[in-house]
């Protein structure tokens, strides 16, 4: 049978307070209209439709791939949100309606409600639940003796005794198309001044028509978020759910409680992450890495078996068997090559450690390359600011840089070249010398009365 399915996420949000549409708020560092637009393309409809109204350009970007976008351009209610997407929809079997504030829905769920909807052969299914507290949502009215779904009831038109009734409507209906259609222009407006897409209910019936409901198990997959708190418990159930996955994947997690990992994080077997840890963004992580604790890992791509100790890495890439921290930063452009090493308290910004570099105690190294090899002694610093511009330094391999050396850019250390502790270096050093003092000298060898020093232009 043939599906559409049809995403709702025009609304504002007012009880979010906020400047941001309610459906751009995010769970796991994704906006949650993501996850409800992931869930229904999980079950490869005909169709998808996105429903954008307020800051739709945001609502789009955020969306995905697949989708075709219907604005509705002022808010009157959910029937009436539903209606914009007749065009686009076209004919299908059925129509799936989810809502973008709902986004911890399961695939499984949607799929077990649609394959109940057509087995039944009702003109509406509508997915229900049993929370704790079923404050704030359309109550289930069913027939005293039979059970039969009869209307569903806003909570702001809702008597005392009506609000009583624990079940819910999460707000996900399946729809009959060929009734849908003609049947949402009957939808009269609310006193509230909304077309209620949850009036189709009663709509139904009162033709006759069948119409079932699905009860889901656990209901904290169709909570809306609707307010901040509810957000909170949103994130929390996503976070979980991210979590187990990694655990059952092969990942130690030492404290789960404490270990927040975004939803587009990937992580490789046999890694250990310690507590208080954040995997943020586009970032991956490698096998056999130990990862924290207290580290914020951010879009940054991690090799296999690396280290990374009380740490902030963004935007940076360690190969495999490199290692930072504890209190390190690697930041935007770093790169550490295979088994490269930054300690403590060292700071990289577009900077290449070579493999088997070390850096091994405070320092700073930023537009910079490092070959393989080279030791960067304690309190290392490149000047490679100076005022205006961002000058580069290159250290070569196997160079051994005295604790305290200040490495003013533009300049070039060669090859086992060394400096002495404290030196100011504003030449390049040749490949093999010592250079030594303030502003450094290159030490004349036993065959030279001062080996030639090329100039740089430091203005
Ligand atoms: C809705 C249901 C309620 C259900 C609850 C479940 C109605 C009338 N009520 O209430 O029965 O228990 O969801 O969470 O349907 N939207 C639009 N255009 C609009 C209005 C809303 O696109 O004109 C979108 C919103 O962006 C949101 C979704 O539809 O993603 C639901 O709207 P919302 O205002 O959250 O409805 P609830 O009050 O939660
Ligand atoms: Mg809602």
């Amino acid at each position: 049978m043939s599906l559409t399915i049809v995403v709702l996420a025009a609304g504002q949000g007012v009880r979010m307070n906020s400047d941001l549409p309610k459906v751009m708020h995010a769970l796991a560092g994704r906006p949650m209209v993501r996850f409800a637009t992931d869930a229904a393309r999980a079950l490869e409809p005909e169709n998808l439709i996105v429903v954008v109204g307020y800051r739709a350009d945001l609502v789009r970007s955020a969306a995905g791939e697949g989708i075709t976008f219907v604005t509705q351009e002022e808010q009157l209610g959910t029937g009436h949100a539903v209606q914009q997407a007749q065009i686009a929809a076209g004919k299908a079997d059925t129509v799936l309606v989810l809502y973008g504030d709902t986004p911890l829905i399961r695939p499984e769920t949607l799929r077990q409600v649609v394959g109940h909807h057509e087995e039944v052969g009702a003109a509406v299914t509508v997915l229900t639940s049993r929370p704790a507290d079923p404050t704030g949502y359309g109550r289930i009215l069913r027939a005293a003796h039979t059970d039969t779904v009869l209307a569903i009831v806003e909570e702001r038109d809702a008597t005392p005794q009506q609000k009583a009734i624990d079940e819910v409507s999460s707000g996900i209906f399946c729809f009959r198309d060929e009734w849908l259609w003609p049947n949402l222009e009957d939808i009269e407006k609310s006193p509230a001044g909304e077309y209620y897409l949850t009036d189709l209910v009663a709509i139904a019936r009162a033709q006759g028509e069948t119409v079932t409901a699905w009860t889901v198990a656990d209901p904290l997959e169709v909570i809306g978020l609707d307010q901040r708190i509810k957000l909170a418990q949103g994130e929390a159930e996503m976070r979980r759910r991210i979590n187990l996955g990694w655990m059952a994947a092969g990942v130690t997690l030492i404290h789960p409680e404490t270990t927040y990992i975004d939803a587009g994080v990937v992580i490789g077997s046999d890694t250990t992450i310690w507590p208080n840890t954040y995997l943020q963004g586009q970032t991956r992580i490698g096998q056999g890495c130990t990862i924290g604790p207290s580290s914020v890992i951010r879009d940054s791509d991690v090799g296999n078996r690396c280290r990374v100790e009380l740490s902030v890495v963004e935007q940076a890439t360690m190969e495999e068997d490199s290692d930072v921290g504890p209190f390190g930063h690697l930041r935007s452009g770093a790169y550490l090559a295979k088994g490269a090493h930054m300690g403590n308290f060292g700071e990289i910004k577009n900077a290449t450690l070579g493999p088997g570099a070390k850096m091994g105690h405070f320092g700073y190294m930023g537009d910079a390359t490092v070959e393989a090899g080279a030791n960067i002694g304690a309190g290392t610093i490149t000047c490679n600011y100076d005022g205006k511009r961002k000058h580069r330094t290159t250290i070569g391999a196997q160079a051994f840089i005295g604790s305290g050396t200040m490495l003013v850019a533009p300049v070039e250390i060669g090859e086992g070249a060394t400096t002495g502790a404290g030196s100011v270096v504003t030449r390049d050093v040749p490949a093999g010398s010592v250079a030594y003092g303030v502003p450094a000298k290159v030490r004349p060898t036993a065959d030279e009365e001062e080996p030639e020093v090329k100039d740089r232009d430091h203005g």
